[in-house]
């Protein structure tokens, strides 16, 4: 008998076909709304797959899941799930890492340029027919080829920031994570250091660690104190990594050039926050990985790993090992 997977996330075609040929599936696109959330609680007690992504699953919901055995996320990080409740259930956490590194580097360079070359308040002066003449010197930008590149967090998408700012700029970088890496150090010229002396002596902060308890709050008003006025912060990695009310502050206040933000505290960013309004802030909707091909890739991903699980293999990309009994 085929296997009953909840898919709360649009798949392509090929790989719904692929995905309903060795299971039943329940699709159900929304499963935050009202409906949905109904329409999750009656397929839960079924359900022996889930594949999605962005919906928080803790306890409660695991114990409406009782022949649940794999929840497939479609995300690299797993701040949405509760891993140690996982483990008590016996649920096995796919991710999808490595499919979405470069193009999340592609991201976080884009925001580093485009904060630091102001390019989405000056596209709006010519869209708004502003462009009268000659920008003058208040509308200047700064360099970013030559300057020093801080990296927090040295995984895999900071390595992939760490070749596009050493090879394509000359930036010397410096990052900070729990260990220094050699074959980091070696590649990219790079220098492991503590966090206030990254903060200290970066250019350009970019944030690429996961949200854990150590991480939510990392950057605060102490931190944003640290850096140079003239310093740009990008967050590609989790908006609680900062402390969002200092980081107005620091920006409003002229303590910080600008910043380049890709997540928020809260998802949508409220419409009314003060980010919203500042010209030295360019904010974009948690599009670290979205490009047609990555997303593509990350579903596939997704459906392999869920496949595997069901099939009693051992997923690829297995997030609580300890949860295997194969
Ligand atoms: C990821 O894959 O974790 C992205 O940030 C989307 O949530």
């Amino acid at each position: 008998m085929k296997k009953n997977v909840v898919l709360y996330k649009a798949l392509s075609a090929p790989l719904m076909a692929k995905l309903a040929a060795e299971t039943d599936v329940t699709s159900i696109p929304d499963p935050t709304s009202a409906e949905g959330l109904a329409r999750l609680r009656d397929a839960l007690p079924h359900a022996h797959g889930l594949l999605g992504a962005s919906l928080r699953i803790d306890e409660p919901l695991l114990a409406l899941a009782p022949q649940l055995q794999v929840v497939a996320s479609v995300s690299v990080g797993v701040d949405k799930y509760d891993v140690a409740a996982f483990d008590r259930h016996g649920v096995l956490l796919t991710n999808t890492p490595d499919v979405l590194t470069e193009t999340t580097a592609d991201t976080g360079f884009a925001l580093l340029m485009a904060t630091a070359r102001r390019v989405v308040e000056l596209a709006g002066l010519v869209r708004h027919g502003q462009w009268h003449g000659s920008i003058g010197p208040a509308q200047f930008g700064t360099d970013v080829h030559g300057k020093t590149l801080g990296i927090v967090g040295m995984g895999r998408i900071g390595q992939a920031l760490a070749q596009r700012g050493h090879f394509g700029f000359g930036m010397p970088v410096l990052y900070h994570s729990h260990r220094a890496k050699p074959s980091v150090d070696e590649r990219f010229g790079a220098r492991h250091c503590a966090l206030h002396a990254l903060l200290r002596d970066a250019d350009f902060v970019c944030l690429t660690v996961p949200l854990t308890a150590e991480t939510k709050g990392l950057i605060g008003a102490h931190e944003l104190s640290l850096m140079k006025p003239s310093a740009i912060l990008v967050n590609i990695a989790r908006g609680p990594v900062v402390d969002e009310a200092a980081l107005i502050d620091a920006l409003q206040n002229g303590r910080l050039r600008g910043a380049g933000l890709d997540v928020f505290s809260q998802e949508p960013v409220a419409t009314d926050s003060p980010l919203l309004r500042l010209d030295n802030v360019v904010p974009t909707p948690h599009i670290g990985s979205a490009t047609q091909e990555t997303r593509e890739a990350m579903a596939a991903c997704a459906v392999e790993n869920l496949l595997a699980a069901l099939r009693a293999e051992r997923p690829k990309d297995l997030v609580n090992p300890q949860a295997w009994r194969g």
